[in-house]
């Protein structure tokens, strides 16, 4: 590089930067709705007078929300551009925080928490895909987990927004509140430049050049970049039709969806939506729940940091197993201990601990891991439509599982529901072993090669 590009280079550097952390903001809104709920549903429902089975609607309204989304977001990105999506996302996410601010009605809340769904389901199908298209090479790994941290920081701030709002007992304010960073978000967002590669599916390949140049500014790295997106182009998508014609390729896209019913069979989000009404059956006061919520928060952004620390050093498989066996640990106790009706305070700050030894369970692997592994089975010719199954499959195992906890405790009490959930855990091990790939340090290339040629799913990464 001459002396006349580096300060061209470190302005490209700047923009790629700047670029990847507005769009790792649409993490932070994902992560500030999916904690927000935990804190309001109490005084939600004593304002409203409504059982717990309208809770759970209040609660999964949103996931249901957020498949369809995911589902629409697919086709969006394509025809709109990431860009338009991830506008219309944002406007989205400020409408309905407002509207679940001012809802009159437990219906009118779960129809605005439909509207944030949708808004979430959007752009966490988009973020990550726009992420990949801009981020330089050398950051776009960090930039990936940059996105999950972003997520379990969003949970940590809403956890505590509402645990500081708890006094007043003002649920309006804790779900309303989050249309400022939306707004915020908004503002980012439309100063994001279009992603290259859509620029150039649409033979817009001048603007893909200008915003390439903008980002990189040395010129050949602008000029390997786009002969290399032109390339891929070259494979179009045709996620369906390899679906009904090829046998290898409904395997990965099984290993995808089988993924993430396993993140969410862990039972993780029955902590994220429920656990200041975990804390109570424990029998704290509402205080004590709200900052032991905030506590499983920020337990939850610490140990996100082991994962990134060990993702490319231990491998996928080794993380997987000790999350999975944490957790199914940490459940076990939790339900033994709910089960003893504990009331010595030792006791009683024994299991919160254990609530958060699952948490770091989760955290430290199926959390950013499952994220990563459905995007690294699937081929380059139907990536998109495999990770669009496994996406939409998350939301609707989120569904189910926010849908049911409160029931579950009604109907076979503590003891029985996080004993179940503990079992899934003990035979995710089983899965992982049977069924997942390491895929640790292999090109996306010889996995899809491996796939493809019939190898057994545990042995495509090698
Ligand atoms: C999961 C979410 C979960 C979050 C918790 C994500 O990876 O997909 O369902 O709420 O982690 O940190």
């Amino acid at each position: 590089m001459n002396d006349m590009a580096a300060p061209v280079a470190t302005h490209a550097k700047a923009t790629a930067i700047f670029t990847c952390v507005l769009a790792a903001l649409a993490g932070l809104m994902f992560g500030l709705d999916i904690g927000v709920i935990s804190g309001a549903t109490q005084f939600v429902q004593r304002q409203f007078a409504v059982s717990d089975r309208v809770i759970e609607w209040i609660v999964s309204s949103m996931m249901l929300g957020a498949a369809v989304g995911a589902l629409l977001a697919g086709w969006m990105s394509a025809a709109l551009g990431r860009k338009r999506s991830l506008i219309l996302g944002a406007v989205l996410f400020v409408a309905g925080s407002l509207l679940c601010g001012l809802a009159w009605s437990a219906d009118t809340l779960i129809a605005a928490r439909v509207v944030l769904g949708l808004a979430i389901g959007i752009s966490t199908f988009t973020a990550p895909l726009y992420l990949a298209e801009v981020a330089p090479e050398y950051i776009r790994g960090a930039m990936i987990s940059l996105y999950q941290l972003m997520i379990t920081i969003g949970i940590l701030v809403a956890f505590l927004s509402d645990t500081l709002l708890s006094y007043s007992g003002n649920w309006r304010w804790m779900l309303g509140v989050i249309a400022i960073p939306g707004a915020l978000f908004l503002i980012g967002v439309l100063f994001l430049p279009d992603s290259p590669r859509w620029l150039m599916m649409r033979q817009r390949d001048q603007e893909a050049l200008d915003v390439l140049r903008r980002l990189r500014g040395d010129p050949d790295v602008v000029r390997r970049e786009a002969s290399d997106i032109r390339e891929q182009l070259r494979t179009p998508q045709r996620g369906w039709h390899l679906f009904l014609e090829n046998g290898n390729f409904r395997r990965s896209v099984g290993l995808g969806v089988l993924l993430q019913l396993m993140q969410q069979f862990t039972g993780m989000n029955v902590v994220m939506y429920y656990a200041p009404r975990i804390f109570k059956d424990m029998g704290y006061d509402t205080q004590a729940q709200m900052w032991f919520t905030a506590i499983v928060g920020l337990t939850n952004v610490l140990a996100t940091f082991i994962a990134i620390g060990l993702v490319d050093r231990w491998g996928r498989k080794p993380i997987l197993y000790t999350g999975f066996a944490v957790m199914a640990i940490g459940l076990g106790v939790v339900g033994t201990m709910m089960g003893m009706k504990v009331t010595a305070h030792g006791a009683q700050l024994f299991t919160v601990g254990m609530v958060l030894v699952f948490i770091v369970g989760f955290a430290m692997s199926a959390g950013p891991l499952i994220w990563t592994l459905c995007s690294e089975v699937q081929p380059l010719k139907g990536r998109d439509f495999g990770i669009g199954c496994s996406t939409v499959t998350n939301w609707v195992a989120n569904t189910i599982v926010g849908l049911t906890f409160l029931s579950l405790l009604a109907s076979v009490g503590h003891t029985t529901t996080f004993y179940l959930y503990a079992a899934f855990n003990a035979i995710f091990i089983v899965l992982t072993f049977w069924l997942v790939p390491e895929t640790k340090g292999v090109t996306l290339e010889q996995i899809e090669r491996n796939l493809m040629s019939g190898k057994r799913l545990r042995d495509i990464g090698r």
